[in-house]
């Protein structure tokens, strides 16, 4: 089957088999390789992409099921700007497997916004899973990209 996906400002058409997640199909299919598959149970937030602008775990989301605009990362590129030299300036990475999904989180967030507190920094991005760094450069370096 073809599944026709709004990604980034484009309608793709894609083939997907009715099982297919999300993230295969942004992964394999469209060569989106931002989203990463960690837990693959959506337990950890590697996967986050936007769907109207909610953050949803590409891993356990089907293709098939989507119908709203999906924005991975590559797509919030520019907009993530200060977030992504916010994280390199404050160590909000080390391996960066996770660093995507925590910049789409973020993103959605500032949209939400616009100028949030640690506090609701730190509940927002509860969801993503790090595995290096520990926690406090990725909330100081969302704070500081928020704020810029
Ligand atoms: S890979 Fe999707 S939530 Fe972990
Ligand atoms: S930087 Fe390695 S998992 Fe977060």
């Amino acid at each position: 089957m073809s599944a026709a996906l709004r990604v980034n400002g484009r309608t793709e058409s894609v083939a997907a088999e009715p099982g297919d997640t999300l993230l295969r199909v942004l992964r394999d299919r469209l060569g989106l390789a931002g989203a990463k598959e960690a837990c693959g149970r959506g337990e950890c937030g590697a996967c986050t992409v936007l769907i109207d602008g909610e953050p949803v775990m590409a891993c356990v989301t089907l293709a098939a099921a989507v119908t709203g605009h999906v924005e991975t990362i590559e797509g919030l590129a520019a907009e993530a700007l200060p977030l992504r030299e916010a994280f390199a300036d404050k160590g909000g990475f080390q391996c960066g497997f996770c660093t995507p999904g925590q910049i789409v989180r973020a993103v959605a967030l500032r949209r939400a916004h616009a100028a949030p507190d640690e506090t609701m920094v730190r509940l927002a991005m509860a969801g993503n899973v790090c595995r290096c760094t520990g926690y406090t450069q990725i909330v100081d370096a969302v704070v500081a990209g928020l704020r810029r």
